[in-house]
């Protein structure tokens, strides 16, 4: 029977190839080639070395599973947002296998991806608020009924995850700073250190985490030699401040959505203390929390093939010679 969808998810630093039954949501295949160590030396993704890493990872994972080729009904590939130079390889590889098994394409954006993350092995679920908090974006949406999505609060500047990683730049930690912050944060002896919650006496439900960074960066400057305590200090301080503006905005929110579910996704929902405290908001507004499976919370190409068992049903096939590219997050209004 032909019923796997082969998935491929390539739109930053993560070389990522799914299949999945869409008749039973069964995972067969799942691998994940991540660059993130390749990356940390220079604090931050490289367009071009994310390209030809890409361009050597995919090839070596698609020959894991070419004995789910024969029983492949469709090619599924994250066309949108991205790096353009990430994207196009998985759409490359993509439309070449479509073309050579003639099967139909499908284009899937990244974020709902993200948000199929949440429903792996089930039937997806309508009318939830969803946080989504990744290295590129930060958003509250309100995923209605009709499968429409309604954006409630987004950033101005940076992104929750970013503002990790840009922090543990500055004190040259690494590359991605959000596993890294959290866990130094955990080491914290001394909490004298406090920043401001960004724009916690503003009506408007948006977020920023620019002043944020740029406050860290004062109190980094104020030492003349930062130590791994005082590292520990500042990480800790950033974290609660930076969970803080998240939640303060996210109860204004609840406070005019009566939402019964409440789901968060994308690499940032790993974070321990924000899933803590999210716990409680939803227990104080009497809220189903939804959590990914944690491996599932970054980038996987396993979300996207989930995404694309929807997308099969409802037939949103393009042809290979379309040109599928949209680094710009155009395509995300609807489930
Ligand atoms: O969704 P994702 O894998 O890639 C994008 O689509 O951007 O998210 C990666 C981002 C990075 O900025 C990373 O630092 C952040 O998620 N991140 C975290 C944690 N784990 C990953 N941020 C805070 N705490 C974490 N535990
Ligand atoms: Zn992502």
């Amino acid at each position: 029977m032909k019923n796997l969808i082969l998935a491929i998810e390539s739109s930053c630093d993560d070389s990522s190839i799914a299949i999945i039954d869409k008749n039973t949501l069964e995972c067969k295949f799942h691998k994940k080639i991540s660059q993130e160590l390749d990356h940390s030396i220079y604090g931050g993704v490289v367009p071009e070395l994310a390209a030809r890493l890409h361009s050597e990872a995919l090839p070596k994972i698609l020959k894991q599973c070419k004995e789910h080729f024969k029983n492949l009904c469709a090619i599924a590939v994250t066309n949108e947002p991205g790096l353009s130079v990430s994207l196009l390889s998985g759409i490359s590889m993509a439309k070449t296998l479509a073309s050579a098994l003639n099967l139909p394409l499908i284009p899937i954006n990244h974020l709902k991806g993200h948000i199929y993350s949440l429903f792996l092995e089930e039937k997806i679920s309508l009318d939830m608020g969803i946080l989504l908090v990744s290295g590129g974006h930060t958003m509250v949406l309100y995923l209605k009924d009709d499968a429409n999505l309604e954006l409630l609060a987004s950033t101005n500047d940076d992104s929750f995850g970013e503002s990790f990683d840009k922090v543990a730049k500055m004190m040259n930690l690494g590359y991605p700073g959000g596993v890294i912050i959290e866990n130094l944060a955990k080491n914290a002896k001394l909490k004298n250190i406090s920043f401001n919650i960004p724009l916690k006496y503003s009506k408007e439900l948006a977020y920023s985490f620019s002043g944020l960074k740029n406050a860290v960066r004062l109190e980094i400057l104020k030492h003349e030699n930062l130590s791994n305590d005082i590292k520990a200090e500042i990480a800790y301080a950033f974290e609660n401040t930076a969970c803080d503006h998240i939640m303060d905005k996210l109860e204004k929110i609840f406070n005019l959505y009566k939402f019964k579910n409440f789901g968060v996704v994308g690499g940032a929902s790993a974070n321990l203390n924000l899933r803590s405290r999210l716990q409680n908001l939803c227990q104080k507004y009497n809220a189903n929390l939804k959590l990914a499976p944690l491996k599932f919370c970054s980038d996987n190409a396993l979300m996207i093939a989930r995404a694309a068992v929807d997308a099969y049903e409802k037939k949103e096939f393009v042809s290979v010679e379309e040109d599928i590219l949209s680094p710009k997050n155009k395509n995300f209004s609807r489930i």
